[in-house]
């Protein structure tokens, strides 16, 4: 089942200097290609967009601001059960409870600054690449 996903890694995966290794992770994983990549400040229209779902949650300005906060890597990434693939590559939302060998596991600070975002399903995936890249939509 070839899929496309929505791929952010967010401002803090830039500014540390993990973008190589993430999308390395990616890239290793057989079958699976980069179908679109831009390093690019994402502008908080289409963050509301993106994080519409969360809006009103305590957590919400917070996560906007960081997500605004400098350039982030967005992609899109293609190949078999990708949406799921990419998921367990990231881990869990929260670093603490994701496990060593996943990206936010073996990166991760606290919940908010969590590296990477990928799409949760394949009607999230068509909703978000949409906001982020119109011409796969
Ligand atoms: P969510 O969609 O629950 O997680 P995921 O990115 O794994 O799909 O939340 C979106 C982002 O919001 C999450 O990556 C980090 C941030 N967030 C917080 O800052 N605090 C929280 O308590 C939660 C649940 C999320
Ligand atoms: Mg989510």
């Amino acid at each position: 089942m070839t899929q496309r996903t929505l791929v952010i890694l967010k401002p803090d995966a830039v500014a540390r200097g993990l973008v190589g290794e993430i999308i390395g992770r990616i890239e290793r994983k057989a079958g699976w290609t980069i179908a679109a990549m831009e390093l690019r400040t994402l502008e908080r229209a289409a963050l509301e967009q993106h994080y519409a779902e969360h809006e009103g949650r305590p957590f919400y300005q917070p996560l906007m601001e960081f997500m605004a906060s400098g350039p982030s890597v967005v992609a899109v990434v293609e190949g078999e059960r990708v949406i799921e693939g990419v998921r367990a590559l990231a881990g869990p939302t929260d670093p603490i409870a994701a496990p060593a060998g996943s990206v936010r596991g073996d990166f991760g600070t606290i919940v908010r600054e969590n590296l990477i975002h990928a799409s949760d399903s394949e009607e999230s995936a068509a909703r978000e690449m949409k906001i982020f890249f119109p011409r796969f939509s």
